[in-house]
């Protein structure tokens, strides 16, 4: 797998008088955590949006590899190995964490809707190679021991990590997650810095949004701020856990003092 390389040029959206993202230019390397960080509102949702083809920008441009994307559908982009969670979970509750991963697998299947219904020949061939490599998926964020359970049943942290799982399941070359750590326990939070990291390992290039500021500083290479649609920062976390406009707009003293403490 070659990782991948996501590039912002001057990206702009505008809902009516509301400039939501504004004149965002970044570059998220590959095989590296990139993170977005922001107060809420700060477009970062919407920033994700642009580049998985929900919305599309006012102007500027969105490049993966060099090619320009903005104008591609969202299927088309997912077709180019580009993924994302989001920020509140969607799944269905009833599927089992198996299913919902081979779910996220069909897009990539090739056998058409005729050989679907007869489940013969090809299809079957396909199907049991998808169901393989939905289980090595499982394995690979530690659910591979719920392949079988409904997600609804899961534990909230095992159903955030099965939304990336099924993220995963398209394979993608470029990961968004849209506040993956949001309301998870500190055991949870841990379960999910591993994946990460291991994700990371494996050449996965991640652009991550996050509040759990620890978090974020220990699994970023780089980060860009956000604040009212503006980059107001960027760079690496140590210089932007210090830097003042972001402690001002974002962190506060105290946060950024118990960064700074290592705690
Ligand atoms: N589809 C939309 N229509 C109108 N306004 C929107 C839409 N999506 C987002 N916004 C506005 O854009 C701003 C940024 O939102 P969002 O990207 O969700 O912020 P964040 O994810 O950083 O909390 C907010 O003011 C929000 O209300
Ligand atoms: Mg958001």
């Amino acid at each position: 797998m070659s990782a991948a390389r996501l590039s912002l040029t001057h990206l702009t959206i505008r809902f009516g008088g509301l400039a939501a993202v504004d004149d965002v230019s970044l570059s998220v390397a590959p095989g590296t955590v990139h993170g977005l960080i922001g107060p809420n509102g700060a477009g970062k949702t919407t920033v994700f949006n642009l580049v998985s083809g929900l919305l599309a920008p006012s102007s500027g441009t969105i490049m993966l590899d060099g090619k320009e994307i903005e104008a591609l559908p969202s299927w088309s982009r997912a077709g180019l190995g580009l993924a994302r969670t989001f920020q509140n979970i969607r799944m269905f509750a009833q599927m089992t964490a198996l299913e919902t991963v081979m779910t996220g697998m069909h897009l990539r299947m090739k056998a058409g809707p005729v050989a679907s219904i007869l489940r013969m020949g090809r299809f079957r061939t396909e199907e049991s190679a998808a169901r393989d490599r939905a289980y090595e998926i499982l394995d690979l964020v530690g659910l591979s021991q719920s392949a079988q359970l409904r997600s609804g049943d899961l534990p909230y942290g095992d159903q955030r990590r099965l939304e990336i799982a099924r993220a995963l399941a398209l394979e993608p070359r470029l990961l968004l997650l849209d506040e993956p750590a949001a309301g998870m326990n500190p055991s949870e939070t841990q379960q999910l810095e591993d994946l990460l990291g291991r994700l990371k390992q494996q050449g996965y290039t991640i652009l991550l949004v996050e509040h759990d500021m620890h978090f974020v500083m220990r699994l970023c290479d780089e980060i860009t701020v956000l604040n009212f649609g503006r980059k107001i920062a960027e760079g690496r976390p140590e210089a932007v856990r210090s830097n003042p406009q972001v402690i001002e707009a974002y962190l506060g003293t105290r946060v950024a003092k118990s960064l700074a403490g290592g705690s």
